[in-house]
């Protein structure tokens, strides 16, 4: 076990995360053919656009889509019970599962409710009667809420041995036809909170970005969220930098990382994991960070030797606001392709947004898919990272972020290459999009087909009842 420095103290609890199972609903739809990019697909001939757009301007090629025998409390009930049967967990030994989503099934009975009768239909009826479980919403961010409550849980000495399990799921769904269409997407991610982590432990600084925005939210009378596509790239960036300086500021007062001159904080992290609505939002928001965390630092002389000034202090002859607007977009790019970018990027961002790439949005799931895939994709290089300090951001619309750090522990690699996570993305099936637009409104399959693909050893949802109440089975 590693000791984790704080503020000059060793913490004398470690708390963490110790293992991750993904759930990837098992059909996909193909924005674009990452061999053949220029090639048309289904999709893109349909809504008349270029699949260049989807897999370079966005970065996405693929959507995953749930099944028709699939909602939220299936996909959280599956990732749960793997993360479960894998460790041993007893159930008894469980304190909380508590569920982080924003499409849930129910304006009152949460998703961890159904979830727990889902588990007890496996472990025995009373299996999990002394676990406690709750529902959290806001937006994609709520993830980070609910985990930071399992972690203040154990640090405050209350967990006595038990462990908490955190599950963050999400059906992200936008109206057919419309700009936020290419970004859907769907899963579950679960991981166990407990003592002596044996992936990664949390430092106890978080940093914390709120504001009332109207730039994406889903009324209860609508499915699909509506959202104001450009507006909501600026206000997580905004989110997500005012989180990490407020992270940066804490984590400097505590004495939890000195910069020596010319350095900056994000230079004491390695691995980070950020929420990911589309891989491109994910790479400008950590090249925003870097911008920021960078000026006034010997190595930015260099950048505007090579770039040029930014736009903003440019200042003179640039009036309006589109012209700003397009000056900042062109020195973002310009930026990016820098090489000292370019490196930063590839080694600690890149491999993690892959899961994106291959299956869109999951919404509040996004972060922690982002994170899993990362660490199994670091692990199977066979990348040194015991004892290495790496970030998390997350940002959920309406508005705020979080951002908080955490330390790889010694045998962070072992259980990182055992996640599955690439595996799970590989055993997908495409669908027609005929079928996609099927399974989006809620009608019936072309030649009555009753779902897509068969189940498999997982949780289903067999009816609703005309009062709305939702039954479920395992499905052998
Ligand atoms: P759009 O109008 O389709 O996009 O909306 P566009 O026309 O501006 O194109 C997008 C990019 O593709 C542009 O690059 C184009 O140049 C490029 P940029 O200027 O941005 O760098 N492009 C091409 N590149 C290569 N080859 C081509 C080509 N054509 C164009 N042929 C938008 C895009 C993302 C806004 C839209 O899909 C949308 O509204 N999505 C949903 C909102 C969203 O994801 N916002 C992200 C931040 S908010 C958030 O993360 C929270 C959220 O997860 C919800 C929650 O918290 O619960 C959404």
């Amino acid at each position: 076990m590693l000791r984790q420095k704080h503020g000059g103290l060793y913490l004398k609890t470690l708390v963490g995360i110790d293992d991750i199972a993904v759930y990837v609903p098992r059909l996909y739809l193909e924005l674009a053919n990452e061999e053949h990019p220029e090639k048309p697909t289904e999709f893109s001939q349909a809504r008349q656009s270029e699949p260049a757009k989807y897999l370079h301007g966005i970065g996405i090629a693929k959507m995953s889509i749930p099944d028709t025998y699939q909602d939220s409390s299936v996909l959280a009930a599956n990732a749960i019970f793997e993360l479960i049967e894998r460790n041993y967990v007893s159930p008894s030994n469980v304190a909380r599962i508590d569920i982080a989503t924003e499409t849930g099934v129910d304006e009152s009975k949460p998703v961890a409710a159904y979830v727990h009768g889902m588990l007890e239909q496996k472990f025995g009826k009373g299996a999990f009667k002394k676990t406690s479980g709750v529902e959290y919403k806001f937006a994609c961010v709520s993830t980070a809420d609910a985990l930071e409550s399992s972690l203040d849980w154990a640090w405050a000495g209350r967990s006595n041995g038990k462990v908490s399990v955190v599950c963050a799921v999400d059906i992200a769904k936008y109206p057919l036809n419309s700009p936020g269409e290419p970004t859907q997407g769907a899963g579950a991610v679960a991981f166990l909170v407990k003592e002596n982590p044996r992936l990664l432990a949390f430092d106890s600084v978080i940093g914390t970005y709120m504001e009332d925005e109207d730039d994406f939210w889903r009324p209860l009378f609508s499915t699909t969220a509506v959202v104001h596509g450009k507006h909501s790239e600026k206000c997580y960036l905004k989110a997500m930098e005012g989180a990490v300086d407020n992270w940066a500021e804490q984590a400097t007062t505590s004495g939890l990382i000195k910069t020596r001159p010319g350095e900056s904080l994000i230079d004491h992290l390695g691995p980070m994991s950020f929420h990911v609505p589309y891989p491109k939002m994910a790479e400008k928001g950590f090249a925003y960070l870097l911008r920021h965390f960078w000026r006034g630092l010997p190595r930015w002389n260099e950048i505007v030797k090579q770039i040029g000034t930014e736009p903003k202090a440019a200042g003179a002859g640039i009036k309006k606001i589109d012209e700003i607007e397009k000056a900042e977009s062109d020195y973002m790019k310009r930026f990016m392709e820098t090489s000292k970018f370019q490196s930063e990027y590839k080694d600690k961002i890149a491999d993690g947004l892959t899961h994106a790439r291959e299956s869109g949005n999951a919404y509040s799931a996004s972060e922690k898919m982002c994170l899993s895939m990362l660490l199994e994709t670091k692990a199977k290089k066979g990348a040194d990272l015991a004892g290495k300090r790496g970030g998390s951001g997350n940002y959920g619309s309406g508005s705020k972020a979080k951002a908080s750090s955490w330390v790889l522990q010694e045998e962070w690699n072992t259980v990182a290459k055992t996640f599955g996570h690439a595996e799970k993305l590989k055993r997908r099936r495409q669908i027609t999009l005929a079928d996609y637009e099927a399974l989006h409104e809620g009608r019936s399959l072309p030649d009555g087909r009753k779902f897509v693909a068969e189940p498999e050893n997982e949780f289903v949802l067999i009816d609703v009842t005309p009062q709305g109440y939702r039954h479920y089975k395992f499905a052998d």
